[in-house]
């Protein structure tokens, strides 16, 4: 096994720090310097897990064009054992965010098919996301043009960078992310294998992280091998849901894939939603086209593996499949552009109980716990020691001024009563510079030492923190 091991052993350059500052405030911390070590050892194969040649069944494996039209094709082809292994290392490391606690993986969760379990999900600065995790399988299926819940994203490998940069999300740029991953030491070796040069750049991150998502392939549930066994093993409730699904859902969530590769309202060239509610708190991809042809419109998801990935919907309202089939049975809501407003029942699919059963029971045959617990999906780090919970609360008020910064620069926030912090200084790659544990309301810090760059401040009480950047220049 290779394992590298990367430890952040706090370096501790002995700055200079004045006891007076230049407005005359006496500085009332007390410098202590203290060690801080965090562990994360990468640890792949020594043979490459392969990516390239999935175990498709037939239906699958020769599909030109994903299902339900909207064209795009079959995107598997484009997936290469090295760079998914690149993009499982890209998806699974913390370092690629703001204050090192946040990865890809912390909202899409191999176990919940790439989902996560809760409405809505938080990111590096405990702001949530306004939309539910989307569940990421059989992407390579999917139109392609069809990404995020209201669509607006076309291209796989400019989507996958958006959370990276996204404030809220991983919460750094472009040149920060570089930064770092040039300062890592198995990222060389990895963008070797798999471009050739080891040179970083934004669009191999996409493309290597497209590749990995690109190979999320689930089609080994028991609905698959029914379709290979004439469905042998289903039980009578499965069989029923099976004939119920098709009728009534079919037409959206298109077998055998289960997600519509096109939004519903472009299927029939018609404008409809699956009327979650009679006006849309969120327009969905009316939103970003501005046209209210499009006014609650969203894309209808895979339901493969939706066992597994609830809470439902894009707002995450439902928690339960049975809940689902309760809101189509019973609690249809006629938005104008209600796919269901033609029914002569506009208000439910009105199942009896029996039938909410065996539709549910169905949907359950769509699970493949090979996808769920494949190592090649999998976190390829193994954890050690924990970061700090950042807490954006913490230190509400606080200032850093002047920001960018020359030789020193003052933190300033409210302590009246007079706990003890600590203040930690790093380079955007992760190397503590400085620590110190300190009690007053202002603190210097000096930073006449550091070349100009982008730093990392981080102020923690406990295993809280709030992470603050810092320019020198
Ligand atoms: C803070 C939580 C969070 C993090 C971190 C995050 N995502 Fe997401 N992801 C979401 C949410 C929420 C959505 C749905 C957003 C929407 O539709 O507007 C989503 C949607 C997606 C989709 C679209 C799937 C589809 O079917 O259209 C992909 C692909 C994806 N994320 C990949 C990634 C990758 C790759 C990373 C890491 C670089 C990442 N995500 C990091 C929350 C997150
Ligand atoms: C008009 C097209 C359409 C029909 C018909 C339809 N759905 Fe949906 N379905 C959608 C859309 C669109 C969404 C996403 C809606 C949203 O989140 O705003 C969705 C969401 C879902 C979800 C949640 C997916 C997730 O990832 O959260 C489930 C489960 C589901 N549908 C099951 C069914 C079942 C069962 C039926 C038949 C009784 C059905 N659907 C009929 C379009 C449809």
């Amino acid at each position: 096994m290779k394992k590298i091991y990367l430890s952040f052993i706090a370096v501790f350059l002995l700055v200079g720090l004045t006891s007076m500052t230049p407005l005359g405030k006496k500085m009332i911390s007390a410098i202590n310097y203290s060690s801080a070590t965090t562990d994360q050892v990468l640890d792949l194969p020594d043979v490459m897990l392969d990516y390239e040649i999935a175990d498709l069944p037939d239906f699958i494996k020769n599909a030109p064009t994903p299902w339900g039209g909207g064209g795009g094709g079959n995107t598997f082809s484009l997936v290469s054992n090295e760079g998914a292994t690149l993009g499982r290392v890209l998806f699974y490391d913390k370092k690629l965010s703001l204050d090192g606690t946040v990865s890809c993986a912390s909202c899409h969760k191999q176990e919940l098919s790439f989902a996560d379990d809760v409405a809505f999900s938080e990111g590096i600065q405990e702001t949530k996301t306004t939309r539910n995790s989307l569940h990421i399988n059989d992407i390579a299926w999917q139109n392609s043009n069809e990404l995020f819940w209201d669509g607006r994203q076309s291209v796989l490998e400019e989507m996958v960078i958006q959370p990276i940069i996204d404030p809220n999300e991983l919460g750094l740029d472009i040149v920060e992310l570089i930064q770092i991953m040039e300062g890592t030491d198995y990222y060389a070796d990895l963008f070797t294998e798999a471009f050739g040069t080891p040179a970083i750049t934004e669009e191999r991150i996409g493309d290597a992280l497209a590749q990995f998502v690109r190979s999320y392939a689930s089609f080994d549930s028991k609905f698959d091998q029914g379709l290979q066994n004439g469905f042998a093993d289903f039980t009578a409730s499965e069989s029923e849901g099976m004939d119920l699904f098709e009728a009534q859902c079919g037409f959206c969530h298109a077998s055998p894939h289960f997600g519509a590769s096109t939004f519903s309202s472009m299927f029939a060239g018609q404008n409809f939603t699956n009327g979650l509610d009679s006006v849309a708190a969120d327009p969905g991809m009316g939103g970003w086209t501005n046209d209210p042809f499009f006014d609650g419109v969203f894309k209808t998801p895979t339901l493969r593996n939706i066992e597994v990935t609830g809470p439902y919907m894009h707002d995450g309202r439902f928690e339960t499949l049975e809940e689902v089939v309760d809101f189509y049975s019973e609690g249809l809501q006629p938005h104008p552009n209600s796919f269901f407003n033609w029914m002569s029942d506009p208000t439910g699919l009105q199942f009896s109980d029996e039938e909410k059963i065996n539709l549910v029971n169905f949907m359950k045959t769509l699970t493949d716990e090979n996808y769920l617990t494949n190592v090649k999906w999998s976190n390829p780090f193994i954890e050690e020691g924990g970061t700090a919970v950042q807490d954006p609360h913490l230190f509400e008020d606080v200032t850093v001024f002047p920001n960018p910064a020359a030789d020193f620069t003052y933190i300033n926030f409210n302590n009246s009563q007079g706990k003890t912090y600590d203040i930690r200084l790093s380079t955007m790659r992760g190397k503590q510079l400085q620590t110190a544990s300190f009690e007053g309301s202002q603190y210097v810090l000096n930073t006449s030492n550091l070349p100009v760059g982008i730093y990392m401040i981080q102020i923690r009480q406990g295993d809280t923190q709030r992470a603050i950047k810092l320019a020198i220049n």
